[in-house]
């Protein structure tokens, strides 16, 4: 009795021996580990009948079963490790990653130089004390006409090309109303910078439908043209540097008297006379002037205490000089092409 159980424990060694090798996964392993040395197993199944020994025999059997316990887990581990490895090599092969491959670009987006220009004008007053206000796209004849001094039968409304939605209500031609606005909103002194969108039934090679001003002004008492003048220049040589001439030519708006157009000197040719400044070495960049009485009189300002100057740009013409664009209507076609550029 005692040699046969003997005999089928050695035979376990080499059955189990010979299913490890076919083993292919470790959960095959598992499986067959169990077999062998579960509680269930074929070795506990041999230790059951150890009641039918003799108590010599018994201890001959133990160890025969210990021996044979150790060598089996020792199998099972060899292959199990070898299993986990073949794995491992499997896995870093299919998941391989090439080092060598270029990167894949993310294109990242930009401002539109509107916008930047836009920005650059707004930075350059800021530190001449401006505070920045908004106003409406959608306005009302009062704010975008009347209080700036412009009535109903005044030949400066036909300049203006305005995209009216009802008798009273339009798409603000400037950003002269925003003047308006802030004087009813604020008392003086005031020193404010308005940017924003305008627009105007207008299309061609210099003018689009839709574009954008930027517009300031200032009320104290005692404000002078001379500081218009200080102000402007400040503001011309920080957008294009230092030492561009600034000429103010006499000009009429109805918002302000004296008014005054201000040219630069010519960013393209320096002053000699070019194509873009017609010859002329000189290039209109903004109005301006001292605030009108009747402006103030229209925001309850009394105008023998304040006075005020004022100015507007377009914020395309700027960016057009400053960066050599011919065609206004580039900034609004959205041409990647062109955008990129910025
Ligand atoms: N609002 C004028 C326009 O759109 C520009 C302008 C001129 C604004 C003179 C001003 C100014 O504030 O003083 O043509």
């Amino acid at each position: 009795m005692l040699n046969d159980l003997i005999d089928s424990l050695t035979a376990f060694k080499h059955e189990a021996e010979e299913a490890v090798l076919q083993a292919g996964s470790e959960q095959e392993l598992e499986g067959i580990r169990v077999a062998f040395l579960g509680k269930k197993g074929k070795v506990s199944d041999v230790l059951k009948k150890v009641g039918s020994l003799t108590n010599e025999e018994r201890p001959r059997l133990g160890q025969s079963a210990n021996e044979t316990k150790r060598f089996l887990e020792e199998i099972f581990s060899k292959r199990g490790a070898h299993l986990a490895l073949t794995l491992k090599e499997k896995k870093l092969q299919s998941e391989r990653v090439d080092l060598t491959l270029p990167g894949r670009r993310i294109p990242t987006g930009s401002l539109h130089p509107v916008t930047t220009v836009c920005e650059e004008i707004t930075k350059a007053f800021i530190p001449l004390g401006f505070t920045v206000e908004e106003g409406p796209d959608i306005e009302t004849d009062f704010y975008n006409f009347e209080a700036l001094n412009i009535p109903k039968d005044h030949p400066a409304r036909e300049m203006q090309d305005t995209f009216y939605l009802s008798e009273n209500f339009l798409l603000r031609t400037h950003t002269s109303p925003v003047q308006i606005r802030t004087m009813e909103k604020y008392s003086p002194p005031l020193r404010v910078l308005a940017p924003g969108t305008v627009y105007r039934c207008d299309s061609d090679v210099t003018h689009t439908p839709m574009f954008h001003q930027v517009e300031g002004f200032v009320v104290d008492k005692k404000v002078t043209f001379a500081q218009l003048k200080g102000v402007l220049t400040t503001f011309v040589e920080t957008i294009f540097g230092a030492g561009v001439q600034l000429r103010f030519r006499p000009s009429f708006f109805p918002f302000t008297e004296p008014s005054a157009e201000v040219d630069i000197q010519c960013v393209i040719c320096g002053g000699e006379g070019c194509r873009v400044c017609k010859s002329t070495g000189w290039l209109e960049i903004l109005g301006a002037g001292m605030i009108d009485p009747e402006v103030f009189k229209a925001v309850g300002y009394d105008p023998d205490v304040y006075s005020g100057f004022a100015f507007g740009m377009g914020v395309e013409r700027i960016a057009m000089l400053k960066y050599g664009i011919k065609d206004l209507r580039m900034f609004f076609e959205n041409d990647v092409r062109f955008l990129e550029q910025f």
